[in-house]
């Protein structure tokens, strides 16, 4: 269980461009993780939801990217890191309902622009970098 966690437990995933049907398993892997160490449903639920719009976004914007899950006794810290293309206006992205999804993303039912909100929402603290043509980094942390 999880107070028996000495040292931070790290889970890290590689998450492919454009691949569809993988996506969705890095998230469900930290979230079946935490629910085998007895985690809060509050927490896990908030991971889950924070993790899988990462994910997605790594997929779906990025060029591919790691995720890493730092799993603590009583928190869980998320980084994800992609090598590009970048957010050239972070301020825009963070913003409900603003995406750069084109047509055959929304026809498959993603591109509502609330992934980097709800991101914000579920984590205590968010933290996003990011540089045109190099990549990005979010940092998460969830108590
Ligand atoms: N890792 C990334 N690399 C480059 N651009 C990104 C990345 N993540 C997000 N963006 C940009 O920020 C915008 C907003 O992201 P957000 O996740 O909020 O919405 P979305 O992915 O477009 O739609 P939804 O998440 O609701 O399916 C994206 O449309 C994209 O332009
Ligand atoms: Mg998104």
């Amino acid at each position: 269980m999880r107070d028996n966690i000495v040292k931070p437990m790290v889970m890290s995933y590689f998450v492919e461009k454009g691949n569809f049907t993988c996506a969705g398993e890095a998230s469900s892997k930290i979230k079946n993780k935490l629910m085998k160490l007895g985690f809060p449903s509050s927490l896990i639920r908030r991971v889950a939801i924070a993790t899988y719009e990462a994910e997605m976004n790594l997929v779906i914007h990025s060029w591919g990217g790691v995720i890493k899950a730092e799993i603590k006794p009583d928190v869980v810290c998320i980084s994800i890191t992609d090598t590009g293309p970048g957010i050239p206006n972070i301020d825009k992205a963070m913003q409900e309902g603003y995406s750069t999804a084109p047509e055959s993303i929304r026809e498959m039912g993603f591109g509502a622009g609330m992934g980097l909100p709800n991101m914000r929402n579920c984590a205590d603290t968010f933290n996003i970098e990011s540089q045109k043509g190099k990549g990005t980094t979010i940092k998460m942390i969830i108590r």
